[in-house]
């Protein structure tokens, strides 16, 4: 079986004043015109595999009722929701979800999804999965890496041993994970032909990822069995244990394993992906007007151009604007240029700091 384990615990701070603590941008309908929130999507577009498990889900304790009811709407039945009672990036979410999935001695291969991606191409997204299972059954670790049409700085890279050439997909040891590199190394990578970005999009068997977990990190795997071993019931949840999985490291998958594995491959993915990571990413990827306007909610847009604009309230009206982003929520209005929208980051911080 392939079981799909999908991680909605981000937080999703680029996409404020929409995406908060308490309700992050995995939940929400953002993309295009459809309906589905990123989190039902990541689970539709999976429909056709072959062989495909009930998901696994894992989420932040406070968000359990959200997905939940985000499942039961497009009529799936998880596997589990297992519930962290804080966030401890992804390597503990994984590990928890592969100790979870061997739990009666099954070593079911695992197919690790952010809840959080826009992919336009769904039917290519399930090809590329398909062909992943055949080194994934051979026991690598597959990374699924997007061939890159810019020079992103807000991905990581993946080298691979060789340059992928045209054609068919092919899988490529990798040589080396460069994380969020600068604009000049971008450019560079991106001219190279070896380099595709990082999805966070994972195939592997459960058994793979464990024991190079237990070799490279196993802090994290200890801290992970002693959080479910003492979980918490509660109605259809499994909720790890607050103090054990407190002690957990806190720290991404990639760091912790697929940096300094030698098992890693990657297979390239070229189906329209992006991870929403900001207003002017999601501008980018949605189908926008004649005037190259996003216009989202009650809002009217007259001699604009090239603009987002969303309400969730109040009526939104732009009069001879241009690249701009304007996001109406209950308590807060955010306006921004589009070529800053990365830096809404920056604000969140310092509301955090300052309470
Ligand atoms: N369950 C759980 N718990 N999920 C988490 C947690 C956590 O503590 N932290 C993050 N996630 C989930 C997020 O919801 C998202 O689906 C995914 O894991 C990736 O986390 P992000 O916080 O969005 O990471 P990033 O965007 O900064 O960078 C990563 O993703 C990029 C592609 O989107 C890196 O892997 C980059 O190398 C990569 O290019
Ligand atoms: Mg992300």
């Amino acid at each position: 079986p392939l079981i799909p384990v999908i991680l909605c615990g981000g937080t999703g701070t680029r996409l404020w004043p929409l995406s908060r603590a308490s309700y992050p941008k995995q939940y929400w309908a953002l993309s295009g015109s459809s309906e589905e929130t990123l989190l039902q999507q990541t689970q539709q577009r999976l429909k056709g595999i072959e062989g495909l498990s009930a998901p696994l889900l894992i989420c932040n304790e406070e968000h359990r009722f959200i997905v939940a009811e985000q499942m039961r709407q497009i009529d799936v039945e998880p596997n589990a929701i297992l519930l962290e009672p804080m966030g401890r990036n992804t390597a503990p979410a994984v590990t928890v979800a592969a100790l979870q999935a061997t739990e009666r001695g099954e070593d079911p291969l695992l197919l690790v999804l952010a809840a959080d991606h826009v992919i336009r191409d769904a039917t290519q997204f399930r090809h590329v999965i398909e062909a992943g299972r055949i080194p994934a059954e051979a026991g690598r670790l597959v990374t699924f890496g997007i061939v890159p049409t810019a020079p992103e700085t807000g991905y990581g890279y993946i080298e691979a041993a060789e340059s992928f050439g045209n054609g068919e997909p092919k899988a490529l040891p990798i040589a080396r994970f460069v994380e969020k590199p600068d604009r000049i190394a971008a450019e560079q990578f991106l001219a190279n032909g070896c380099f595709t970005w990082n999805s966070g999009m994972f195939m592997f068997k459960a058994s793979a990822i464990l024991s190079e977990l237990e070799r490279l990190s196993p802090e994290v795997v200890s801290c992970c069995r002693a959080a479910l071993e003492q979980e918490v019931p509660d109605l259809d949840f499994l909720r790890l244990e607050r103090e054990a999985f407190a002690k957990c490291p806190n720290v991404a998958i990639d760091v912790a394993v697929m940096e300094k594995t030698e098992l890693g491959t990657v297979l390239p993915l070229d189906a329209g992906w992006s991870d929403v990571g900001s207003w002017s990413a999601l501008w980018d990827t949605t189908d926008r007007d004649l005037n190259g306007n996003v216009l989202r909610g009650h809002v009217i847009a007259e001699s604009s151009r090239n603009c987002y604009l969303r309400s969730e309230h109040r009526l939104v009206v732009g009069l001879g604007v241009e690249d701009l982003v304007v996001v109406e929520t209950d308590d807060a209005v955010l306006i921004a240029n589009r070529s800053q929208a990365q830096d809404v980051k920056t604000i969140v911080k310092q509301l955090e700091a300052d309470g």
